[in-house]
């Protein structure tokens, strides 16, 4: 696992969404992870300022979202602030502003009439799709990968999830406070992708800022691997796998000295 430290939010967000153009200017048709949240709005914005401003071409790549709200879908009819589905997120922070084609986009359908046999349909796309090539990764508050909360199985495949009450207060304070939602209207289920299902991409980028995020990236990537902390699973991955953190989120590191010596070494 690479450790990227980088000196705050803006470079953080430029790092990734450097691999992530290299990647479609290498591999126009690649498939990518996608991630909902505060952390990768940073990485969208440069995302679209290189579509607009290098030319950075989406038009064949396909896209898989990590999860979604059970019972909340993107109603184009509405307004951002009524509609809170992560569907939506991804629409207004990064595919209406790049030429990447609408059926090309997949994000969990979370008005399925039938959510579990929609999971296994959503596992299906992806093998069809070739598998994903890249990763993108966040991490919760109580140390999730998507919505794979404390106890997920560490082998377990997309499927519906009960949210914790901290994955709630977090994700209240960025969506639904602004929206006028009360916290009580929130909903307690998700269709997420598994930490299984997640562990077959062909690359990961794991992304986190701020120093309320410190202990918990210590705890993923230095701590011992656990379902109580399913973003520890990256410590089972076989393939590519870069954290990118800005100053604060990587504070509490044990091992910091030897991550930003092997930066350096590597890039010399
Ligand atoms: P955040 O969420 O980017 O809003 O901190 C991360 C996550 O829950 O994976």
């Amino acid at each position: 696992m690479d450790v990227i430290i980088r000196s705050d939010y803006e470079q953080m967000s430029l790092y990734t969404a450097n691999r992530i153009a290299e990647l479609v200017r290498k591999k126009p048709d690649c498939v990518l992870g996608l991630a909902t949240g505060g952390t990768p709005i940073g990485t969208y914005r440069e995302l679209i300022r290189k579509h607009r401003e290098e030319g950075l071409c989406f038009s064949k790549v396909r896209t898989f979202n990590l999860d979604e709200y059970l019972g909340i879908g993107f109603n184009p009819e509405q307004p951002y602030s009524a509609d809170q589905s992560y569907a939506r997120f991804m629409h207004e922070e990064l595919f209406r502003h790049i030429d990447i084609l609408p059926e090309n986009t997949r994000v969990p359908d979370g008005l399925s009439d039938n959510p579990e046999e929609f999971c296994k349909h959503y596992e299906k796309a992806i093998r069809e799709a070739g598998g994903i090539d890249l990763q993108l990764l966040g991490i919760g508050g109580d140390g999730h990968w998507a919505f794979n909360e404390p106890g997920s199985s560490l082998a377990s495949r997309t499927r519906i999830e009960t949210l914790t009450r901290q994955t709630l207060d977090d994700n209240y304070e960025l969506f639904y406070r602004a929206a006028g939602f009360l916290r009580e209207d929130m909903p307690h289920f998700a269709i997420t992708m598994g930490i299984g299902t997640i562990l077959e991409a062909k690359s990961i980028l794991m992304i986190a800022n701020g120093k309320k995020k410190a202990n918990v990236v210590r705890q993923a990537i230095e701590g011992p691997v656990t379902s109580q902390i399913t973003a520890s699973a990256i410590q089972l991955y076989a393939g590519k796998a870069t954290v990118v953190l800005d100053e604060e989120a990587a504070s509490e590191l044990k091992n910091i000295d030897h991550y930003r010596h092997c930066e350096k070494v590597i890039a010399s």
